[in-house]
C-alpha cells in the first residue's frame, strides 16, 4: 500500500474524517497565489468555524511552492507536492497528536526509533518552553539526546498573519553514515519529515498574538520526501513517484538520466505541476499575470529543457509525459481524468505559442551577448515581451555562459506592466454582480441563460469565467478553445430567447452545498461558498431545468420578463477564454 493510503487509512482508524483535497488555486484567499500547505484551506475552522466533517479531520492536500522554483533540478525540490495532514480542531491536544505520529511512523512505517530526531519549542518571552511534547517524546522512549529546542524554527506561522502555534518537528537520519548520538538539526543528514504544529494562537497584522477560541493540532508531512525515504533513496527522482516518469523522459530523448540529471528532473517536475495547475477547477491557462504566468513559466523551462536534451520540440514528448502523469495520479484525483483534454490542449497551446518565438528569442540572446557583455533589464525584459522568455529562462542562459543579469531592473519593468494589465482587469471587472436595479436583475437571470445557452450550442465542457453587468449591457467570459462561429453565435442568441418566450420559472432554494454539487448545480468556485448555498433553477415541465446554479441572485420570478437578447461582441478575454458582450432590449 503507498503512503497516501497507510497514512488515510490510520489516522481514519483513530477517528479521524478524510476530507478531499482542496483545489491548488485558493478562490477564497486572494492572498496568496497557490495552496502552500495542507492547513490553507482550513483555517477558518482552525479560527473557530465549525467544520461539517467534525473535529478530527485527515487528508492529502495538493500544494504548489514556487518561490524557490530555481532550486528545482537538485535532488530534492519539487513545485508541486503533496502534503499529508491531521488535524483536531478544538479536540485532541499535544499527546495524542505526538502518540500517534511516533505510532504511525514506528508501527506503520517501520522506521527505526534509533533513525529519528525531534525538534520541540525552547520557549521565548510570549510563550513558554513546550515542556509537555518534551516530556511526551521521552515517555515514547526519544532519547533527551535526540530532542533539540529551538525556538525559532520551533514556531509555525504560514506567512505574517493568522493562525499559528509552537511545533515540534520529526527528523529522519537519511544517511548511511553511522548516526550520531547528538541530534543536531542543522546536519543535513537529518532531513524533516513531520511536523506537528499546536495551533493555539492567532497573529494579526500588529504582531499581536492573542489565544484561539479552541487549542487545534496541524500536522503536515510532505510525501515525496517520505516516500524516499521510505524506499531508501537519496534522489527523490529515484523513488517510485518519479521513477517511471524520468525513465520516459529518458526514453524520448534517448539518453540515460546520470549525466543529465537536472533537465530531467525541471522538465518531470515542472510539467507535472502544470498538469495540475491545468486541471484545477479555476480554469488557470497560461498567461502574463499571477497563476497564469507560474503556468507559463514552468511550461516554457521544461521546453527549453527539453531542447538542450535535443527532444524534438514539436513531437508529442510533453503529451506523453502529462498522460503518464495524469494516470498515475487520476485514482486520487478525479479531476486530471475529468479534464485530461483541457491539460493537453493547454501545454500544445501553450507550446505552439512559444515555439514560434523560442528559434527567434534564442538568435537574438546570442546576438545580444555575442561582446559577452551583461544583461540589463530591459534586455531581459525585451526578452519577455518580444519573445516570451520568463526571466528564470534568461537568467539560466546568461549563467551558461557566465553572464549576469540585472534581475531588480527586469523586476522593476515587469512591475510597471503587471500593474498595467491590473488596472486594466479592475476596469474590466468593475460594477460586477453587485448593482441590484431591475434591468440589472434582468442581467443576471440573462447570464444564467446564455451559460445555460453555451453549454447547449457549444459542449458541456463551457463553463463561466467571470460575469460583469452594468444596466446598459452584460458581459460573459466562458472557458472555449475557440472563436464561436456565426452560427454557434446564432444558436445561442436563438436558444436564450426561445427560453425568454417559454416562459419559464425561475425557482429558488436554499441546501447544503455539496448537495447542491450533487444535483448538479453549476458553481464557479465552490470553496467560496458557505455550507448552505442559494441554488436558482430555471425550467418547466415542458422544458425540464435548463439551468441551475448556485447564485447569490436576485433574478426575476419568470424569463418573460426579460426583454429580447441579443449578442452584440464575440470576442478573446484571455487564453483558452472567449467573451461575449450581449444586451437586452425592447423592440
Ligand atoms: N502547516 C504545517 C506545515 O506546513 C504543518 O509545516
Amino acid at each position: 500500500m503507498n503512503l497516501k493510503d497507510l497514512y488515510i487509512n490510520f489516522f481514519v482508524s483513530k477517528g479521524h474524517k478524510q476530507i478531499p483535497s482542496a483545489p491548488v488555486v485558493p478562490e477564497n484567499d486572494p492572498s496568496v497565489l497557490f495552496n502552500t500547505a495542507g492547513m490553507q484551506p482550513l483555517i477558518p475552522y482552525l479560527m473557530g468555524q465549525s467544520h461539517p466533517y467534525g473535529t478530527r479531520l485527515c487528508d492529502y492536500q495538493k500544494c504548489i511552492r514556487t518561490n524557490d522554483l530555481e532550486e528545482v533540478g537538485d535532488v530534492t525540490h519539487h513545485t508541486f507536492f503533496e502534503m499529508l495532514g491531521n488535524w483536531s480542531l478544538g479536540d485532541y491536544f499535544k499527546d495524542e497528536s505526538i502518540e500517534w505520529s511516533f505510532e504511525f511512523l514506528t508501527e506503520h512505517l517501520n522506521i527505526p526509533v534509533e533513525r529519528l530526531a525531534v525538534t520541540v519549542f525552547a520557549g521565548n518571552d510570549d510563550i513558554p518552553f513546550d515542556d509537555v511534547s518534551y516530556n511526551k517524546w521521552i515517555s515514547l522512549g526519544i532519547k533527551p539526546e535526540r530532542i533539540a529546542k529551538t525556538e525559532k524554527d520551533n514556531f509555525w506561522i504560514a506567512g505574517e498573519t493568522g493562525p499559528c502555534g509552537a511545533d515540534t518537528e520529526i527528523f529522519y537520519f537519511r544517511s548511511d553514515d553511522c548516526i550520531p548520538e547528538k541530534f543536531d538539526p542543522s546536519d543535513d543528514r537529518w532531513v524533516e519529515i513531520w511536523n506537528n504544529v499546536f495551533m493555539q494562537y492567532n497573529k494579526d497584522e500588529k504582531g499581536n498574538i492573542s489565544e484561539l477560541p479552541k487549542k487545534n493540532v496541524d500536522t503536515g508531512m510532505g510525501v515525496e520526501r517520505t516516500t524516499a525515504i521510505l524506499e531508501g533513496v537519496n534522489d527523490n527522482y529515484l523513488s517510485s513517484i518519479w521513477k517511471d516518469v524520468i525513465d520516459l523522459i529518458s526514453e524520448i530523448a534517448n539518453i540515460p538520466y546520470e549525466g543529465n540529471e537536472r533537465s530531467m528532473r525541471i522538465i518531470a517536475d515542472h510539467i507535472r505541476t502544470a498538469v495540475f495547475i491545468a486541471a484545477d477547477p479555476a480554469g488557470i491557462k497560461p498567461s502574463n499575470t499571477d497563476q497564469g504566468y507560474i503556468l507559463r513559466r514552468l511550461i516554457r523551462r521544461a521546453i527549453r529543457h527539453a531542447k538542450t536534451l535535443n527532444i524534438d520540440i514539436d513531437s508529442d514528448w510533453d503529451l506523453k509525459i502529462a498522460s503518464l502523469l495524469i494516470s498515475k495520479y487520476q485514482k486520487y484525483y478525479k479531476e486530471l481524468e475529468d479534464n485530461r483534454d483541457v491539460v493537453l490542449n493547454v501545454l500544445q497551446d501553450e507550446k505552439k505559442r512559444f515555439s514560434k518565438t523560442l528559434e527567434k528569442g534564442l538568435r537574438e540572446f546570442e546576438k545580444i551577448t555575442r561582446n559577452k557583455e551583461n544583461i540589463s533589464g530591459e534586455v531581459a525584459f525585451h526578452l519577455f515581451d518580444t519573445y516570451g522568455f520568463p526571466l528564470e529562462l534568461t537568467v539560466e542562459l546568461a549563467r551558461e555562459r557566465n553572464l549576469e543579469v540585472d534581475v531588480l531592473g527586469f523586476n522593476e519593468k515587469f512591475r510597471e506592466h503587471q500593474e498595467k494589465s491590473r488596472t486594466a482587469s479592475a476596469g474590466k471587472f468593475k460594477g460586477g454582480l453587485a448593482g441590484n436595479s431591475e434591468i440589472e436583475t434582468r442581467y443576471h437571470t440573462a447570464t444564467h441563460l446564455l451559460n445555460a445557452a453555451l453549454k447547449v450550442v457549444v459542449g458541456p465542457e463551457v463553463h463561466q469565467r467571470g460575469s460583469n453587468i452594468t444596466d446598459e449591457r452584460m458581459r460573459f467570459d466562458f472557458s472555449c478553445d475557440h472563436k464561436l462561429s456565426d452560427e454557434e453565435k446564432k444558436k445561442t442568441e436563438d436558444l436564450v430567447n426561445e427560453w425568454i418566450n417559454a416562459d419559464l420559472e425561475v425557482k429558488v432554494e436554499e441546501m447544503p452545498k455539496e448537495e447542491a454539487i450533487k444535483s448538479g448545480a453549476e458553481c464557479m468556485f465552490i470553496e467560496k461558498y458557505p455550507d448552505i448555498v442559494t441554488v436558482y433553477s430555471i425550467g418547466n415541465d415542458n422544458y425540464g431545468v435548463i439551468s441551475k446554479e448556485l447564485c447569490g441572485g436576485p433574478h426575476v420570478k419568470r424569463t418573460s420578463e426579460l426583454p429580447k437578447f441579443k449578442i452584440k461582441k464575440e470576442e478573446a478575454s484571455s487564453a483558452g477564454v472567449r467573451r461575449i458582450k450581449a444586451v437586452l432590449i425592447n423592440e
